[in-house]
């Protein structure tokens, strides 16, 4: 029997803390013995209250920002503490990272802003030119390939915005709140081009929500983050078996419980 395989990514007793403002706030720890591991293929979610540190956790592990202690590893190479001139920013592309703006570029049409990563790493040919055609379809962007961001609606600047860090196939992907602004129809109909794509692929994901029911519908594992200093308040394993219907799953036996039980922990 070989032994067990290590996690892709493995936080152990994280700390960060900001520098204070000048005479005003002594430094205060964001983030304080934080302790997670996640395996490849999995769909981890977060949850936590506003300010709790996801996005500063999830900038620490695609190295845009320092940790100030602890561990991050990354397919067992640890990212630099508290020196910011060490950082890998998005480690030469093996972390993809989709913020809370999609953060197109404006003067780019869809099929640019698509196309841009892969071109940026020297890697457009005809086969991941057809991929990008493929995704672009699969999200129901076939027809918009040659708008602009501002011609296209929010939930399509997202899906772009999505495929885009998908296309150039990176073994992480960071999702920050990814849907958090649209409306609840254009919400529930990404989540499923997510789970979609998701399965088609089975990359690593790691989404943070404001969203309990989105925690749940997406992921295998939900942790729940305490307030400041965040640590790890709770964990929870979803059973519900895939492929999951989204628009049904609030009937399925083991949601109310788990929205119950992570409930009870996010303050
Ligand atoms: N660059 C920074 N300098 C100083 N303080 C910061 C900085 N970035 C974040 N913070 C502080 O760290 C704390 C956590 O911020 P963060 O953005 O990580 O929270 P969050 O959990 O993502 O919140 P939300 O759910 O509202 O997006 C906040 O108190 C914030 O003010
Ligand atoms: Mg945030």
């Amino acid at each position: 029997m070989t032994a067990a395989a290590e996690p892709l990514l493995e936080v152990r007793d994280l700390g960060k803390r900001f520098a204070g403002r000048a005479g005003r706030d002594a430094p205060a720890w964001v983030i304080q013995g934080l302790s997670f591991s996640v395996n490849e293929g999995e769909f981890l979610t977060i949850i936590g209250p506003s300010g709790s540190g996801k996005t500063t956790l999830l900038n620490m592990i695609a190295q845009i920002d320092v940790a100030s202690s602890g561990m991050v590893r990354f397919q067992s190479q640890p990212a630099p503490i508290g020196d910011p001139k060490a950082l890998n920013p998005g480690l030469t592309c093996k972390i993809g990272y989709v913020t809370q703006e999609d953060n197109l570029l404006p003067w780019r049409t869809t099929l640019q802003n698509v196309l841009f990563p892969l071109k940026v790493q020297g890697r457009l040919n005809d086969e991941t030119r057809a991929h990008a055609e493929t995704l672009i379809k699969a999200v129901g962007l076939a027809g918009f390939e040659k708008h602009y961001p501002h011609e296209l609606s929010g939930g399509m600047r997202k899906r772009a915005s999505l495929i885009r860090t998908l296309v150039y196939d990176p073994p992480v992907i960071l999702m920050d709140e990814p849907f958090g602004p649209l409306d609840a129809q254009t919400r529930v109909q990404l989540q499923e081009d997510l789970l979609r794509l998701w399965n088609l692929g089975r990359k690593t994901i790691i989404f943070v929500t404001h969203d309990i029911g989105e925690a749940i519908a997406l992921g295998d594992r939900t942790l729940v983050l305490s307030r400041a200093p965040a640590r790890v308040a709770g964990e929870h394993v979803i059973t519900i078996p895939r492929p999951r219907d989204i628009r049904g799953i609030m009937g399925h036996p083991d949601f109310g419980t788990l929205y119950q039980s992570i409930r009870a922990q996010v303050q």
